[in-house]
Parts: structure tokens; C-alpha cells; sequence
């Protein structure tokens, strides 16, 4: 292909061209949207770091799942802060926990909209951990057994899926053996697979008030660094049973994402974190970016890369955008005069 015979830009020359020639498509079936729900009753608070985005009771996450249901949504992902944190992360795995009354609100009131639950236990501990503490750090086969109970407590309230955020090892079959084993053969499970040590997880902390007490998460959260360790971490996920593996954080994980998508032929989910989603409201507030073509943008990087699901705080903006007909053409339009 040689210029003057091939000439990229003639393809590119009249917007009905560029419509047909597009490669990659944005649907709202592609959005799950994360919720925080807090213990108590009247409360909607917005987290600083996160405008939009708020730690809501239940009848308030009920409301604006509504709203998710209505602009077509599919699923929505939910994090629970409970009244009390325990050093086991009790909450976590109770019949009346905070997730699980979440879970049967929002099936009562919305019962084709699809609850998938966090499965973790960092927002349930007081050390915030994502599991039980032996010798100063998370120790893994113990902390599988809660997490088994977690989510067989999250099916049995009736969440639609479960996914898996702790990082430990075995546990998507452990979860997997547990939910068979009692009546939950059908549960799929997403899982976090490749799940990085991130500091674009910070707004997330202040939102689920998941901040670990002392250290950090990097003996059992992935390094930045790796991409070779990403591909074993998804090879046992996939072999213990996974059905859809999930890359988190998203925009500085596309290469990762991508891997994912060529070497597995499960679906890929990936996660568009709350930092991610803070820079993007940051820059928007300041007047430096066009937050609209800026966040169209970024969803087609995701599809672009490989992922069937986004997980994202901007869902809701995002289908609005979408219902009212924003072209996939202006994200991709210069705005330039
Ligand atoms: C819990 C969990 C975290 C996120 C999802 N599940 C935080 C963490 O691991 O510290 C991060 C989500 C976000 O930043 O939006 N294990
Ligand atoms: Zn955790």
C-alpha cells in the first residue's frame, strides 16, 4: 500500500465512510455499574474524590439502580460498607450483612436487573485486609474459607453473579466447589484476575473505607511491572472454573487487556477504576478536557483493546450519552477549529 495509489485519507473523507468503516461499537449491554451501600437508613453521601458517585443506603441504591435499569443497563456491581468491621470481616458473610439485604431489595424491586457482588473481604475488616491476618500479612487458605461462605451468603440472598476481588490463590475453585455444592451450579463467576497493585484504587478507599491499616496489598496484589504473571494468574482462573475474567485497573492495562483477549476465549471484563474516573472529573472541572468525547473515548479503548464489559462509574453518563445518540463519530471528531 503506497502512496499515491493508496491514499488512507480517502476513507476518512466523508463521515458516512467513516460510520461504515468504524471498527468498534459501544452498546449499553456492554456496562455493569459499580454501588457503594452503606448500613442505615437516609443516606446519600457523595464521595469528595468521586463526584457523582455516592455511599448510599439501600433504598437509595434501589432508586438509582432504577434509573440504571431504565437507560438499559444490564448489571450492577455492589460494594458494601457494613455498621461494624471485625478483624474476621463478620458482615462479610452474614445473612442480614449489609450486601446481603442490599441484594434482596434490589431483586424484589428490579428483578431483571443483574446483581453481581464484590466478593472480598477488605471492606468488611477492621484492619481493611482482603482477608485474615497471620503473622502480618493475609494469609490465603484460611481467608478462602470466608470467602467461600461470602459468596455462598451472596447466592443464597440471590445475587445474580459473584466476582471474586481478594486476589487469593484457589479461589475461584474453592467459591466454585462451594456454590456447586450447594444448589448454585448455574452461579457464574467473574473473576478479578489480573488484578494489579494500584494506586488509581485510592478514591475507591475512601468510598468503600477500605484503607488497610497498616501496609498494603502488594503480597497479594499483582505488580505493575508483570505481564507474563498476568497470563498464569488468568490460566488458573480460566482452569478453575472462571467464566468471565475481568483486567483491573483499565486505561493503564490495555496491553494487558489485550492479552487477555488473545489468549483466552472467555469473555473479558475490565475495570475503569475510580481513579481513572476521578482524573477524568478532575480535568473536566478544571475546563481541560471535553468530559463527554473524553469518556466516549476511553469506552472505545476498552472494546478497541478486547474487553466485552466495562465496568465503570461513568455507566450511567455513558448510556444517557448513548440514548440521546452521541455518535461514536465526535469521540473520535477533532475538535480542533
Ligand atoms: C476490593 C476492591 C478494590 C476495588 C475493587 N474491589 C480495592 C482494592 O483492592 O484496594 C477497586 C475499585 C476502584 O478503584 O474503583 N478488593
Ligand atoms: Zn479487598
Amino acid at each position: 500500500m503506497f502512496f499515491p495509489t493508496f491514499r488512507a485519507r480517502r476513507i476518512r473523507g466523508k463521515e458516512v465512510f467513516r460510520n461504515m468503516v468504524r471498527e468498534t461499537s459501544l452498546s449499553v449491554n456492554d456496562l455493569v455499574y459499580p454501588m457503594f451501600s452503606v448500613f442505615g437508613k437516609g443516606i446519600r453521601k457523595e464521595i469528595s474524590s468521586m463526584p457523582g458517585i455516592y455511599q448510599q443506603s439501600i433504598e437509595h441504591i434501589v432508586a438509582e439502580a432504577q434509573q440504571a435499569h431504565e437507560l438499559g443497563i444490564p448489571a450492577v456491581l455492589l460494594f458494601g460498607i457494613p455498621e461494624r468491621k471485625d478483624a474476621v470481616g463478620s458482615d462479610a458473610y452474614a445473612k442480614h450483612g449489609i450486601i446481603q439485604e442490599t441484594i434482596r431489595a434490589l431483586k424484589k424491586q428490579l428483578p431483571k436487573l443483574a446483581v453481581i457482588t464484590d466478593v472480598c473481604m477488605c471492606e468488611y475488616t477492621d484492619h481493611g485486609h482482603c482477608g485474615i491476618i497471620k503473622d502480618g500479612d493475609v494469609d490465603n487458605d484460611s481467608t478462602l474459607e470466608l470467602l467461600c461462605k461470602e459468596a455462598l451468603s451472596h447466592a443464597q440472598a440471590g445475587a445474580d453473579m459473584v466476582a471474586p476481588s481478594d486476589m487469593m490463590d484457589g479461589r475461584i475453585a474453592a467459591i466454585r466447589e462451594t456454590l456447586d455444592k450447594n444448589g448454585f451450579a448455574h452461579l457464574p463467576i467473574m473473576s478479578y484476575a489480573v488484578k494489579y497493585a494500584s494506586g488509581y484504587y485510592g478514591p475507591f478507599r475512601e468510598a468503600a473505607e477500605s484503607t488497610p491499616q497498616f501496609g498494603d496489598r502488594r503480597s497479594y496484589q499483582m505488580d505493575p511491572a508483570n505481564r507474563l504473571e498476568a497470563l498464569r494468574e488468568a490460566a488458573m482462573d480460566v482452569e478453575e472454573g472462571a467464566d468471565i475474567i475481568m483486567v483491573k485497573p483499565g486505561l493503564p492495562y490495555l496491553d494487558i487487556v489485550r492479552e487477555m483477549r488473545n489468549e483466552f476465549n472467555l469473555p473479558v471484563a475490565v475495570y475503569n477504576v475510580s481513579g481513572e474516573y476521578s482524573m477524568i472529573k478532575a480535568a473536566a472541572k478544571m475546563g481541560w478536557i471535553d468530559e463527554e468525547r473524553v469518556i466516549m473515548e476511553t469506552m472505545l479503548s476498552f472494546k478497541r483493546a478486547g474487553a466485552d464489559l466495562i465496568l465503570t462509574y461513568h455507566a450511567l453518563e455513558v448510556a444517557k450519552m448513548l440514548q440521546k445518540g452521541y455518535e461514536m463519530a465526535r469521540a473520535t471528531r477533532c475538535g480542533c477549529p
